[in-house]
């Protein structure tokens, strides 16, 4: 099968423009092979999970992200190669716990970790990929670096246990699904940028400037990928979809379509959204409402466009952090990623 017909191997550099990739497109393959040195292992089967993972393929879109930063940053040296493989092996942990804590069976396309070697072998192998992106960090020896590394790590696990405390929440609001965006996915992208900042020794104000760019960048993401839950295909996409709301996740289009409604702000359309959603999470699953007839309510609600316009008001702010930032070939390809995260449809 081409990649183009398997998106979710193809990285970020390939999909949005040529300009990114001549700009990170080395980098980036210096980013795989430090990714593929550091998952090997002795003990086989974490040697095994890691490098299935690494095979499946990826975005890469959070190496893309640090290089990008660290060049807009005036950085030119080795050390944005080491860690963009550190949060790219960040990352690969979490979504091996995710897959778990989700019972998620596809991810990339394929099997998911834990649909393959099962639970316990999948938390471990998250575990050791943790530590061995520490250990790479620890070799950079920088205090300010750990600490970034940390601090988003940290919140990312805080993510998911806080998602685990919503689950089944019909109350959830809008506040609190920024807040699980923000620590699932906007700190990981933050600290991409920031570190990128930190490599080039630009001054607080700059440095916090990138890392809102991140922020704002990453929290169109998760949107994004809260919506493409509704909107996309399983083969599309990679992984499940359609499966939030099985899970007892109440994201935000779901919140927009329960305060309209589908009779378009009437107080029998409102309570009728509500009562669906409020079934299928009683029964955890489709079957008294069908997957269609929720479809069918975040679209015609106007839940999905306004989840959009947010997104889209993101990706304008994301951009907007680097107003003033002289002209550069890197500027120009940091204010593309946003509009890639906006159109993405994988
Ligand atoms: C998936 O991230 C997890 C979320 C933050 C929604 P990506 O969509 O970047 O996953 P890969 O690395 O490209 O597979
Ligand atoms: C994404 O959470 C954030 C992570 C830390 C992995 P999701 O549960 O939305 O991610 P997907 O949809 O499984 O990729
Ligand atoms: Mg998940
Ligand atoms: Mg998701």
């Amino acid at each position: 099968m081409s990649s183009a017909a398997q998106p979710w191997r193809t990285p970020i550099s390939a999909r949005i423009t040529r300009e990114i990739f001549d700009l990170v497109g080395d980098d980036l393959a210096a980013v795989e092979r430090e990714i593929a040195a550091q998952s090997s292992s002795s003990i086989q089967p974490v040697a095994e999970i890691s490098s299935y993972l690494r095979e499946g393929g990826g975005k890469r879109l959070r190496p893309a992200l640090l290089l990008l930063a660290a060049g807009a940053a005036g950085y030119r040296g080795p050390g944005a190669v080491r860690l963009g493989a550190i949060v790219e092996l960040i990352h690969s942990a979490t979504l091996i716990h995710d897959d778990v804590i989700d019972g998620a069976n596809t991810r990339r396309g394929r099997p998911s970790a834990n649909a393959r070697w099962g639970n316990h072998m999948s938390v471990l192998a998250g575990d050791w990929l943790y530590m061995q992106s520490f250990e790479m960090a620890l070799a950079e020896r920088s205090f300010e670096i750990l600490d970034i590394l940390i601090d988003l790590t940290q919140n990312m696990v805080e993510g998911e246990l806080l998602q685990l405390s919503h689950l089944g929440r019909i109350d959830v609001t809008e506040a609190e699904t920024a807040d699980l965006a923000y620590r699932k996915t906007a700190c990981l992208f933050s600290g991409c940028s920031r570190l990128g900042a930190v490599l080039g020794r630009l001054d607080k104000s700059a440095e916090e400037s990138l890392a809102d760019y991140g922020r704002y960048a990453g929290l169109a993401f998760q949107l994004v990928d809260d919506l493409l839950d509704f909107t996309a295909s399983s083969e599309q996409l990679g992984k499940p979809v359609l499966s939030d709301l099985k899970e007892g996740k109440v994201t935000l289009p779901l919140i927009y379509a329960m305060q309209s409604g589908a009779g378009g702000g009437s107080v029998d359309g409102h309570a009728a959204a509500y009562r669906m959603v409020a079934t299928v999470l009683e029964e955890k699953g489709f079957r008294s409402v069908r997957s269609e007839e929720i479809t069918k309510l975040v679209h015609e609600s106007g839940a999905v466009a306004r989840a959009r316009d947010l997104a889209r008001d993101y990706v304008r702010r994301a951009k907007a952090s680097l107003d003033g930032w002289p002209d550069s070939q890197y500027r120009r390809a940091l204010l593309a990623v946003p509009d890639f995260i906006l159109e993405r449809e994988s």
